[in-house]
């Protein structure tokens, strides 16, 4: 006699989706501006050892089955290694990204150039200002987006007129985690976590309503950007230091798959910025 309430990581077989994912080598990383936070121009960079990390990130969705595409390192532009910024791509259509900051504007235009070479044949540079998957990001059906520091609302109505889909505004407050995936994990089609004291007061009850079984973030996970992850429906790539998410997630019958990234922290990125998703 089994008891499977006290199991509950039998109750759900998560399943995992194949993927596909661009990314850019961080050739070119480095820290000479800040525009967030967590970037600090006096802390040095260890650019091998931030391409060692990107290497074992990529490694690991190879592993994992996934596909990843390489988006050519641009001089100049140091962060471009967080390709989620670049694009948001649903349904095979290609929402280009349109960046607050001059110091990241020029790379709007390689992720446009990238996907049109590659064969996409709806590519649409917006009009407004929106950091990609940073601050739209898909969960089932619907989009969820972020403004605040980033994206502007007006960028909200576009995305979702261009990309046919319901969008969830939501505002961030606090700056340390200024794009929407800094504050949010997509886990599948209906499961997300997050971190509640990202978002306003209307935005929690927002979230609350939409995703009563979120799971939360703890202020550790929080302090490494622990939500800056990528599942597949079933692996949960995240940020080695966010243990207590990855207890959390396995929990709800997800698998863990921590990796290190300290040294692209320093840009104010973790697995999911450097990971941009391209959905079919
Ligand atoms: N230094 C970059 C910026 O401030 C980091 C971007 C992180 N990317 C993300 N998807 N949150 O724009």
């Amino acid at each position: 006699m089994t008891s499977v309430l006290s199991h509950p990581n039998t109750i759900t077989e998560r399943t995992a989706g194949r993927r596909h994912y661009v990314m850019c080598r961080p050739e070119q990383f480095a820290v000479t501006y800040a525009i967030n936070p967590w970037m600090d121009p006096a802390v040095p960079v260890d650019r091998d050892l931030a391409i060692r990390q990107w290497e074992a990130l990529r490694a690991v969705y190879l592993r994992l089955g996934h596909r990843v595409d390489l988006l050519d390192p641009v001089p100049g532009l140091p962060d471009m290694v967080y390709t989620a910024n670049g694009a948001t791509v649903v349904g095979g259509v290609v929402l280009g990204a349109r960046f607050r900051h001059a110091e990241r504007a020029a790379e709007a235009a390689a992720h446009l150039a990238w996907f049109r070479v590659n064969g996409f044949a709806h590519v649409v540079e917006p009009e407004f200002v929106n950091e990609g998957e940073g601050d739209l990001l898909a969960v089932g059906e619907l989009v969820l987006a972020g403004t605040g520091f980033r994206t502007e609302p007006r960028a909200h109505a576009e995305a979702g007129r261009v990309l046919g889909r319901e969008i969830v505004p939501l505002e961030l407050v606090d700056p340390r985690y200024y794009h929407l995936d800094t504050a949010v994990a997509v886990l599948d089609a209906t499961t997300i976590a997050w971190l509640p004291e990202a978002f306003s007061a209307a935005s929690q009850a927002v979230l609350r309503e939409r995703f009563p079984d979120a799971v939360t973030a703890s202020p550790q996970d929080a302090a490494f950007l622990g939500l800056n992850a990528v599942s597949d429906g079933r692996h949960v790539v995240l940020p080695a230091a966010a243990r207590d998410l990855a207890a959390a997630v396995a929990e709800r019958g997800f698998t863990p798959v921590p990796v290190e990234v300290s040294e692209l922290l320093k840009g104010g990125g973790g697995p999911k910025c450097c990971t941009l998703e391209v959905r079919a």
